[in-house]
């Protein structure tokens, strides 16, 4: 089939590489004409592991553009362009409103708009009434990929679920999608047919209920920290009861990134337009409990440490989460920022993010007291406090009897609580840890 994706951010063009393996044919459109360019080129402009292999894999299948009139070409459109934070906390939906309104246009009767990105609920109905004089048909499928398992999300997603137009255009354009997806329906994967009200519900829902999750057990760390008890094992003794499960339940410095901390607040901002905001007060509640876990690192470095005024602190990990470069709304980054602040000299190493986030320091007037590299072994010369505020596996792996020898003062405070504690105390450090000791 041929399939036009616009918007090729994480989403997009993950999805544009992942319609090419299925066999579609593909056409990615941007407005950004560095992405374009790089994307042209094989070379993936975000880190997100599979994801080169896929592009030059496929290169025969698959361009990218910023001329949207390519889309005249494409049958089936998938709308993948971001929605960020507005300064109100709601859903900015100037990009979508763009790239319909660029779209429309280009369409001819017959082909099918599908909507990916997240958006606030109601936001379907409206685009749906929009695309109809040209004769095409709107459906939402929401998508829930991770990144770092982006193309496995992509590829081989727990569930599809489509979002269905009312009226006599639903059939056809389920049985398009069903097309697009064939290999992967193929293998069995839900497919879950609703009305659009719910498809959007779902996506803003699911990431309500993962930061609902990570907020309670840092709400339990809070409390285990005032009582001696052991977060890790509350969660591991919780989570086998399979009602509640144990992923999602990691206790440290709280949920970051490009959608969690934006989509809540969208959802809430939505929730008080539609005149039912009591209903996600306790969103509000999950938010402050996350963004007061990023002041925790500060605190028990001062406990530590006293005035961190002069003291030299290395940070391992700057992105929002391991195997990806991304640094939107990072704790990582906040943590590094505050002890600048607080006057600390901070030697900041990420395997991957060091560029962006070199760049967030500059920015934010910090480089002189921030330096940033890949190189967390170095960082940790001389240094009176080693904090992991990223999980990479590279940290968990490194041997703390080597660092003994090369850090001025032997504390690590663990924001991720991903370190094995006993080694790193047998190595004679002080192990601080989060909602654990
Ligand atoms: C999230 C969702 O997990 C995806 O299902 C969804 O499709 C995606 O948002 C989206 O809306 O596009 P992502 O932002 O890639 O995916 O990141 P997550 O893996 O959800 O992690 C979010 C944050 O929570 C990270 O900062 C991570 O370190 C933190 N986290 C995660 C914890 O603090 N504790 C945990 O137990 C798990």
């Amino acid at each position: 089939m041929k399939i036009s994706v616009i918007g090729c951010g994480y989403l997009g063009a993950v999805h544009a590489a992942s319609m090419a393996e299925l066999g579609h044919e593909v056409i990615g459109i941007d407005v950004d004409q560095a992405k374009v360019a790089s994307l042209s080129s094989g070379v993936a402009p975000f880190h997100e592991p599979g994801f080169d292999d896929l592009l030059v894999k496929n290169s025969q299948r698959l361009s990218f553009t910023t001329d949207m009139s390519h889309a005249v070409n494409a049958s089936v459109h998938f709308i993948a362009v971001g929605t960020p934070q507005s300064s109100d906390g709601s859903a900015d939906m100037t990009y979508v409103n763009q790239a319909i309104d660029a779209l429309i246009p280009h369409l001819s009767p017959g082909d099918l708009v599908v909507g990916k990105s997240t958006v606030p609920v109601g936001t379907a109905q409206r685009l749906s009434a929009q695309v109809a004089p040209s004769g095409a048909t709107l459906m939402w499928n929401p998508e829930f990929l991770r990144e770092g398992f982006a193309v496995e999300d992509t590829l081989s997603p727990d569930r599809l679920v489509y979002g269905l137009p009312e009226g006599d255009t639903a059939d056809s354009a389920q049985e398009i999608l069903d097309e697009v997806y064939a290999t992967i329906l193929a293998t069995g994967t839900p497919r879950l047919i609703m009305n659009f009200a719910t498809a959007e519900l779902v996506k803003v829902a699911a990431n309500s209920f993962l930061a609902t999750k990570i907020s309670f057990i840092n709400a339990m760390a809070e409390i285990s920290e005032v009582t001696g008890a052991n977060v890790t094992q509350l969660a591991d003794a919780i989570g086998h009861d399979n009602r509640i499960g144990r992923r999602f339940l990691n206790a440290g410095i709280g949920f970051g990134g490009g959608c969690l901390p934006k989509d809540i607040r969208g959802f809430v901002a939505r929730a008080d337009e539609l005149g039912v905001g009591s209903s996600l007060d306790f969103l509000k509640n999950i938010d402050e409990i996350n963004l007061r876990r990023r002041g925790r690192v500060l605190d028990v470095a001062t406990d530590e440490l006293g005035e961190l005024a002069g003291k030299r602190i290395a940070v391992w990990g700057l992105a929002f989460k391991p195997d990806s470069d991304d640094i939107r709304d990072s704790p990582a980054l906040d943590i590094v920022e505050s002890l600048a602040r607080a006057g600390a000299q901070v030697v900041a190493a990420d395997p991957q993010a060091s560029i962006p986030a070199a760049k967030r320091i500059d920015a934010a007037g910090l480089s002189g007291q921030v330096s940033v590299s890949d190189d967390y072994l170095g960082a940790a010369a001389g240094v009176d406090a080693i904090v992991v505020a990223t999980e990479w596996k590279a940290f968990q792996e490194v041997d703390p009897k080597a660092m003994a020898s090369v850090v001025a003062n032997k504390l690590v405070i663990d924001g991720r609580n991903c370190l094995d504690a006993d080694a790193w105390k047998a190595a004679g450090f002080t192990y601080r840890g989060m909602g654990r000791s």
